[in-house]
């Protein structure tokens, strides 16, 4: 190139930017997954690979899987909230009790549809939740495929069973549903809970299937509880893709909008859906390696509804405590379910 031509370019580039053409922008993006685990490589990575080619390959995601930027699960919330990192993938019920509202879909028994709960996650989130979420912008909400029980050294066949052991729970909701059915809760996040069954410090754990072969939890507990397909799942747990506010709102309008256009109610109901449908993948090395199911009959799953029922009232009670109209808001999120459920 002649130095005619260079000096043109390096003047078209200069005026580039200022006309609103944007410069390319990397992403840190960080989760608690090992990086094969399916979140992150079946929605995460085609997120990025989206956004990527939206943008016309000016937005790019830079991952760092398994913590590895630091800190703990719990975390990555306010990672994502004091842009220490521009987008997290995690659960905001690690941070037990910060994000109430959303935790009516950490109910027990209220849905077996990881996409209808997605989708009504997202609808509920735009219609009630939007103030618990300050300094971050939500890209997707979604739920995981049913929660079962696991444990290690004896199965569990009904309540009774419960009484004395100590299980893993994820979020504050299911801490309460475990004591409720007369366990003894633990509160971790997914990486610990290895370290925690092996050492005995726990009994057991409650998880949905999809996970587990990421972890290997399978070759670490020998008894499964499913509970009677007739009934809603025992638990699930809300997921958040979540962007740092200040760095969305940086952005230059035309990557603002690749952002809104593959975010919101279209990438929750697909996380949903992907969801539901690892739930047999993951279930399958457990079955080949010759570990014990259960599953737990519809009049003893009853049993269990009954006993944890009172979570519902409770969480009514949170919600009209804080000024907000808590039966109208349960009830949205039912409606919002069966609406969604196909
Ligand atoms: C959990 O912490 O329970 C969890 C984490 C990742 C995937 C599924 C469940």
């Amino acid at each position: 190139m002649n130095l005619y031509k260079k000096s043109l370019l390096s003047l078209a580039l200069a005026l580039a930017a200022p006309l609103g053409m944007a410069q390319e922008v990397t992403l840190k993006v960080h989760h608690f997954w090992p990086p094969g685990a399916m979140p992150p490589s079946k929605i995460l990575q085609p997120w990025c690979d989206k956004i990527h080619a939206d943008s016309g390959h000016k937005l790019k995601c830079q991952i760092f899987p398994a913590m590895q930027l630091g800190g703990s699960p719990g975390q990555l919330i306010d990672q994502a909230k004091d842009g220490v990192v521009d987008i997290v993938f995690t659960l905001p019920g690690y941070t037990a009790g910060r994000f109430p509202i959303m935790e009516v879909f950490e109910l027990p028994f209220m849905t077996n549809s990881a996409e209808a709960a997605a989708r009504s996650a997202w609808d509920f989130y735009v219609k009630y939740a939007s103030k618990e979420f300050v300094g971050i912008k939500p890209l997707m909400f979604s739920t995981h495929d049913e929660g079962y029980l696991h444990s290690r050294d004896k199965p569990i066949k009904t309540m009774a069973d419960l009484r004395g052991m100590k299980v893993r729970a994820p979020t504050r909701q299911t801490n309460k549903l475990l004591a409720s059915l007369g366990a003894t809760p633990v509160a971790m996040p997914l990486p610990t809970v290895a370290d925690a069954v092996s050492k005995g410090t726990i009994d057991g754990f409650a998880l949905p299937w999809e996970v587990i072969p990421s972890v290997k939890l399978h070759e670490m507990v020998k008894y499964h509880t499913e509970t009677d397909p007739s009934r809603p799942a025992l638990y699930s747990a809300v997921f958040i893709l979540a962007m740092n506010q200040a760095k969305y709102d940086s952005l230059p309008a035309d990557l603002k909008a690749v952002i809104d256009r593959n975010s919101g109610a279209g990438l929750s109901q697909q996380a949903g859906k992907v969801w539901d449908e690892s739930q047999a993948v993951g279930r399958k090395p457990a079955v080949d390696r010759g570990n014990v199911f259960h599953t737990v009959p519809a009049a003893e799953v009853d049993h269990w509804i009954k006993a944890s029922h009172p979570l519902y009232d409770d969480w009514v009670a949170d919600m009209d405590k804080r000024g907000l109209p808590g039966k109208q808001m349960l009830q949205d999120a039912q409606a919002l379910l069966a609406k969604y459920k196909k």
